[in-house]
């Protein structure tokens, strides 16, 4: 029969039997799917797993501090952090299609793991072979891998993978439902912050920028994201919504007036879903006042933002994510 602790000691006896005495590396994001793999892996392999953690900059306030911290401390994981800010945002310099910017972040993310690898190798111990991914059954639906459906986007840890990489991957939850996988978590002991914790794309917010990335605008949208999550949070509507994109739109303008002036600034887009597993959602219906106050909050507290409006779509016909 069907239960959790089968699926942990299935996926364990399969990562130890296809790893061997080699070593391997994950990548960590920050979300839910990877911090499972990765416990998993941990906990078939142990010492011969290391973990990267690339800051690409492109994460929202405090979750590279999240994951240095508390998923060590829940784990007891080797970390390697590397920053490489500056190398994603001169790779995405002039860029605004969407498709674009996702493999430019796939291909660096790979490039950077090859980096770290190299650096991993230089220490004792046999080679790392092994590249450990949280992709799960609806990313391998989606990018066209599973039962043959049309290629919907190229999510960064399938379909925009570059040809010439390096590793052999190893996938424990590329069957699994995202609520399946929570289940794994909790049942390899990860705290709760971390497995309710709401999905957020590979690709961060370099897909949540309509328009080209740059900096300024990235710290601009990390200003208006915690303070959408923060009051969402405290309305407590974490486990209704199933996540909130929050999105900046960078290529438009529109006009407002805000003390005595003229504005000129740009919209930001609440997108708050509720769904089962991504492959379809709802806009969820939140209460006005929530909606009201992380509005007001957001053009008070947000230099250049004047206007806040919300995304009313399903899925189909729109995504959860604009890009
Ligand atoms: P869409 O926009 O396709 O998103 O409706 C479905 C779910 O997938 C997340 N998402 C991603 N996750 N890498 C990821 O790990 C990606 O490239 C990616 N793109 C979208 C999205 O946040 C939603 O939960």
């Amino acid at each position: 029969t069907w239960t959790t602790g089968n699926i942990v000691e299935e996926q364990i006896a399969a990562i130890r039997e296809q790893v061997g005495d080699k070593r391997a590396i994950c990548g960590l994001s920050g979300g839910v799917d990877s911090a499972v793999a990765a416990a998993l892996v941990q906990k078939a392999i142990g010492s011969q797993l290391t973990c990267v953690y690339v800051d690409h900059g492109l994460m929202r306030k405090g979750e590279t501090e999240q994951v240095e911290k508390d998923f060590v401390a829940a784990t007891g994981v080797q970390l390697k952090v590397v920053d490489a800010q500056e190398r994603f945002l001169n790779a995405l310099a002039g860029v605004s299609d969407p498709e674009t910017k996702r493999k430019i972040i796939g291909r660096e993310f790979i490039r950077v793991f090859e980096q770290a690898q190299l650096e991993i190798l230089q220490e004792d111990g046999p080679a790392v072979a092994f590249l450990v991914q949280g992709t799960l059954y609806p990313d391998v639906v989606e990018s066209g891998g599973g039962t043959g459906t049309a290629n919907i986007k190229s999510h960064h840890n399938v379909g925009g993978l570059p040809d010439d990489i390096e590793f052999e991957l190893v996938e424990p939850l590329r069957q699994l439902f995202k609520d399946e996988v929570r289940m794994v978590g909790q049942e390899l002991g990860l705290p709760d912050e971390i497995v309710q914790r709401q999905p957020f794309p590979g690709p961060g917010l370099g897909i949540r920028i309509v328009g080209e990335v740059t900096k300024e605008r990235l710290d601009l949208l990390r200003e208006a994201d915690a303070i959408a999550r923060h009051e969402l949070t405290a309305a407590g509507l974490d486990r209704e919504i199933w996540q909130c994109p929050v999105v900046l739109l960078a290529d438009v303008r529109s006009v407002g007036v805000q003390g005595d002036g003229r504005t000129y600034g740009h919209p930001i887009v609440l997108r708050p879903v509720s769904s089962e597993d991504a492959m379809t959602a709802d806009w969820t219906r939140m209460p006005y006042e929530v909606l009201a106050r992380i509005s007001t909050r957001i053009t008070n507290e947000v230099a250049d933002v004047n206007r806040v409006v919300l995304d009313c779509t399903s899925k189909p016909p729109g995504t959860i994510e604009w890009e």
